[in-house]
């Protein structure tokens, strides 16, 4: 059957769920990362549609851009830098509620207000981050980590149990 990730419900802890339910289902079978990664973005974007949707994927001390979806954004984030270098080098999520107020805020859009970036790990190293920014200010909050985070794991162990590499793969 066609996966439809649009969502049936307002409720935004009922539409985390109702996704990660359909999405583990979507995925399972695939073995493919990049692709893995290109259909969750395609997947956010239906369920939420967020003004950016991306993951950065690890390559030596750089993040280099991997799928999303929306406008064009920067190639590559050196370790510490920008709400995503953060997130990488600090090792945890970061939510960020005015992007104006976040020092180092790399800015790929002036339309993006909001800002949530997520490590994705694997054999105890990230690999990527998943970057949601929204076009408003204050979009994202415990919730969004709590299932963001859920989202990210599935997809490590997705990835782990097909045992490819996530790409220092590329
Ligand atoms: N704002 C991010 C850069 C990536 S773009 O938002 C797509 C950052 O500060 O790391």
């Amino acid at each position: 059957m066609e996966p439809n990730f649009y969502p049936t419900t307002t409720d935004k802890i009922a539409r985390y769920e109702q996704f990660l339910k359909e999405f583990a289902l979507f995925i399972e079978r695939e073995t493919e990362e990049i692709s893995i990664l290109a259909n969750t973005t395609a997947a956010l974007r239906e369920a939420f549609d967020w003004f950016w949707i991306g993951f950065y994927i690890v390559h030596g001390e750089e993040l280099i851009l991997g799928p999303f979806q929306g406008n064009t954004a920067c190639f590559r984030i050196r370790k510490g830098r920008g709400v995503c270098g953060t997130a990488w080098a600090k090792a945890c999520t970061q939510i960020v509620p005015d992007v104006e107020q976040f020092p180092g805020h790399i800015a790929c859009n002036s339309l993006s207000r909001s800002e949530i970036v997520v490590p994705v790990w694997q054999d105890n190293k990230i690999c990527a981050v998943l970057d949601v920014d929204s076009d408003q200010l204050n979009t994202f909050d415990e919730i969004d980590r709590l299932y963001l985070e859920q989202l990210c794991q599935l997809i490590s162990q997705t990835l782990y149990r097909n045992k490819t590499k996530c790409k220092e793969i590329l």
